[in-house]
């Protein structure tokens, strides 16, 4: 039904307005009575051969929500309705920012993607954590992961306190975190990914956690434009830091092959286009480290074959974005029935 009719309405207007509107859509009809059993019948699959423990948390299935969507965490639970075993707020700054001015998020329809320079529009790291405070998920409800960034107008010589911040904030009320450095639409920002600041960001957080009494997993997320002496150093990174991860990956500045009008706008791009360079990331570093860290796998999944091909390339966990957009919830399932071989 979504492919068929709500995807062709949907298609008609400003992606930008869509993404509001299916928002306040999801909000409403999850308020509605009865509804939320209703979408976890029609999309959750539950099986325990679908959970994952991974960073010492036990997912009830691998298939997560990439950040982005729900910046200001104001709909995860509803999200969690839809099938989803994990969701990932954020990217979360200490100040609320605006982010770039409209028009910011294009659809690429011919290339099934979509190229975004939102630029962290988020309403700050402190109304998200009230939020998340004021309406703890349920026992047996998704995991949370808090994406964190820096604000724009904050120099990278001061980044590491803005995620000190965000990570101060955000540490009673996610399972995990993610160290957002590889956003094309932050000026300077996958500058923080060369080896010096990132060791430097990446301990200080680390030392933090250990500060804590009990120690969440804190993962890397990288660029898929990095080249393979840079994956190499992240291998090292992630080594000598001790963080649990790493999560490939975030949206590419290469336009190669595409055909949508919209090709030349600036920003990351995401969606099909990406798959095969974000699944090579996954491989390199699966293989290159001996499979010594857990990855994420994100990155241009629009069917169930693409989720297991990541999966296959060493990911333990995978997350959509473009894909959710253009295939709706039904993607969730179709992956997780793949995955238990049905
Ligand atoms: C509109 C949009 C906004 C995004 N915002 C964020 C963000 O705030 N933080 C982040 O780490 N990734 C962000 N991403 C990247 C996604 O989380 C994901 O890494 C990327 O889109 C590749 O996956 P996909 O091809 O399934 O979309 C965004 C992607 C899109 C399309």
């Amino acid at each position: 039904m979504y492919k068929s009719l709500i995807r062709p309405l949907l298609f008609r207007f400003d992606p930008e307005k869509v993404h509001h509107f299916t928002f306040s859509s999801i909000s409403f009809l999850n308020a509605i009575p009865g509804l939320p059993s209703v979408f976890r019948s029609l999309y959750d699959v539950e099986d325990a051969r679908l959970e994952r423990e991974v960073f010492g948390l036990k997912f009830k299935n691998p298939v997560g929500l990439a950040a982005g969507l729900d910046k200001d965490a104001k709909l995860y639970k509803q999200l969690g309705n839809l099938g989803f075993g994990f969701v990932e707020i954020g990217t979360l700054t200490p100040k609320p920012q605006d982010g770039n001015p409209k028009k910011r998020l294009f659809r690429l329809r011919k290339d099934s993607a979509i190229i975004n320079r939102m630029g962290f529009n988020n309403g700050g790291v402190l109304a998200a954590a009230e939020r998340l405070k004021q309406n703890p998920k349920g026992k047996g409800h998704v995991l949370i992961g808090g994406n964190i960034g820096k604000n724009k107008l904050t120099p990278n010589e001061d980044a590491v306190s803005d995620y000190e911040i965000c990570f101060d904030a955000l540490y009673d009320y996610v399972d995990y975190f993610v160290v957002n450095v590889s956003s094309p639409n932050t000026p300077n920002l996958r500058e923080l990914q060369d080896k010096e600041p990132l060791t430097k960001l990446l301990q200080t957080l680390q030392d933090k956690n250990a500060a804590r009494p009990k120690q969440k997993p804190i993962l890397l997320k990288i660029a898929p434009d990095l080249t393979d002496s840079q994956l190499l150093d992240i291998i090292d990174i992630v080594k000598t830091t001790g963080i649990a991860g790493v999560i490939a990956t975030n949206t590419t500045i290469s336009r190669e092959g595409l055909l949508s009008e919209d090709k030349d706008e600036v920003g990351g791009l995401s969606g099909k286009p990406l798959a095969k360079r974000s699944t090579e990331v996954i491989r390199f570093l699966s293989e290159k480290s001996n499979k010594a860290f857990p990855i994420i796998g994100v990155g241009g999944i629009h069917s169930a074959d693409d989720a297991i091909e990541k999966l296959e390339a060493g990911a333990s966990l995978i997350q959509l974005y473009t894909g959710f957009i253009y295939e709706g919830p039904a993607l969730i399932k179709e992956i997780n029935k793949r995955i238990l071989g049905s």
